[in-house]
């Protein structure tokens, strides 16, 4: 606490005897700049701050045993990491958010609080790979079981769940990288009969899809569409407060927090989330339907082309469908791999959802965890591309695609 204080500003103490400190003590205990009342900034200040004071003992106490509110440490919370949580919780339409250091982060969240010592977890083959590979490689050693199914076969879904009891349904729609489109009142009906909690991974629909579900809760990768400048990484678990506020708990001794600096970023991305998102759906519906009409192409899987397997289904459910196209090469994998070396305008490498459009090499889609039969029910083959659908101009993002299928794979 600080002593002989003389005035407040911003909530800290300016010390009566400023002039007579020594350098090393002011450097500090800076000059504190209030802003008179009324002044506001327009945009919020990043609260990087790790610590923060109350001016005495009991005050203090009580803020840290959540009986008055404040805050006293960022892995605790913090309140620009705060108003992230708020604005994501209201963008999904549940209660309360936390937010962690990367998608993946939020995925292990869920998994270390919700999941005991033989439980059973029903995932999918087309379930993200890591997500999968936490469940199989990790919480395998805690006793945790799991079992993968086909996203498309809801009679097996039903089929477990009533011969094994089942902690938790994890799921994604569309699924990446070959956008399955998850039943989603079926699968929660089912897995809410046989007494599971859902877990749906939202990262792809993005937080203003899937919300009119009773999904317990959601998982996102703030790094992609929610931020979308591939600059940087962040994570959230959005959902009924009951569940997040014993998640809470839990993660404040993981603690696999987000830095302020990064949720200022996310927060800073979100304020033209729903103009890109929706400039990315445009542009990935006008590049699949160009794709679909290349004669190099065996198919396009995008959720809003009429061809797509599920996609009525995917109407339904989602009020536009994302940026993420993928297509099968006919040619195979060395016409897949000078294709994305062909492309001037897409950036060769992982991730989706940023302004740049991106292309992922096929090399990194085969999931080598999965059995043979498996792999066939991924949908993934050795000519698969996924391509993100950035927000440039769409006319320049199908010159680069023509150019570089005709570069990788001559028609005729
Ligand atoms: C569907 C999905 N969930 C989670 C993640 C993990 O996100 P992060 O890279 O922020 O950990 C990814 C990353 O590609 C993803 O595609």
């Amino acid at each position: 606490m600080s002593l002989n204080a003389r005035a407040v500003f911003n909530g800290r103490a300016v010390l009566g005897y400023t002039g007579t400190m020594k350098k090393p003590t002011r450097v500090n205990h800076p000059p504190a700049v209030a802003l008179p009342p009324g002044n506001r900034p327009l945009v919020d200040p990043i609260y990087q701050s790790v610590k923060f004071e109350f001016d005495d003992v009991d005050t203090t106490l009580k803020a840290g045993r959540g009986e008055k509110p404040g805050f006293l440490y960022t892995r605790v919370s913090n309140p620009t990491l705060r108003q992230l949580e708020l604005l994501l919780a209201e963008m999904q339409g549940r209660d309360d958010a936390i937010v962690v250091g990367s998608g993946v982060a939020a995925t292990s969240a869920v998994f270390l609080s919700l999941l005991r010592q033989g439980d059973h977890v029903l995932g999918f083959v087309e379930t993200y790979a890591p997500t999968r590979r936490m469940l199989s490689r990790i919480l395998s050693r805690f006793g945790v079981s799991l079992t993968l199914l086909s996203i498309d076969d809801i009679a097996a879904v039903e089929r477990v769940l009533a011969e094994r009891p089942t902690r938790l349904v994890v799921f994604e729609s569309p699924t990446n990288p070959v956008t399955k489109i998850a039943d989603i009142e079926r699968l929660t009906d089912s897995a809410h009969r046989h007494g599971a909690l859902v877990v749906l991974d939202n990262t792809f629909a993005g937080l203003h899809n899937h919300g009119q579900y009773p999904v317990d809760l959601y998982t996102h990768s703030l790094t992609k569409f929610a931020s979308g400048h591939s600059d940087v990484m962040g994570g959230a678990i959005i959902g009924r407060a009951d569940l997040i506020r014993s998640i809470r708990l839990d993660e404040i001794l993981i603690g696999a927090l987000l830095d302020p600096h990064a949720a200022f970023l996310i927060l800073r991305g979100l304020k033209t989330y729903f103009l890109r998102y929706r400039a990315m759906s445009q542009a990935a519906q006008q590049v699949a339907e160009f794709l679909a009409t290349q004669p190099q192409i065996e198919r396009v899987l995008y959720p809003g082309l009429k061809s797509h397997p599920q996609h009525e289904l995917a109407r339904r459910q989602m009020q536009d469908f994302g940026g993420v196209v993928t297509f099968d090469l006919k040619a195979g994998k060395a016409a897949a791999t000078a294709f994305c070396e062909a492309l001037e305008l897409f950036g060769l490498t992982a991730s989706v959802g940023s302004t740049e459009s991106l292309v992922m090499a096929p090399q990194m889609l085969l999931a080598h965890d999965l059995t043979a039969e498996q792999r066939q029910i991924s949908g993934v083959g050795e000519g698969t591309v996924r391509l993100s659908i950035g927000i440039e101009d769409p006319a320049d993002l199908l010159a680069d695609l023509a150019q570089a299928l005709d570069r990788a794979s001559p028609k005729g």
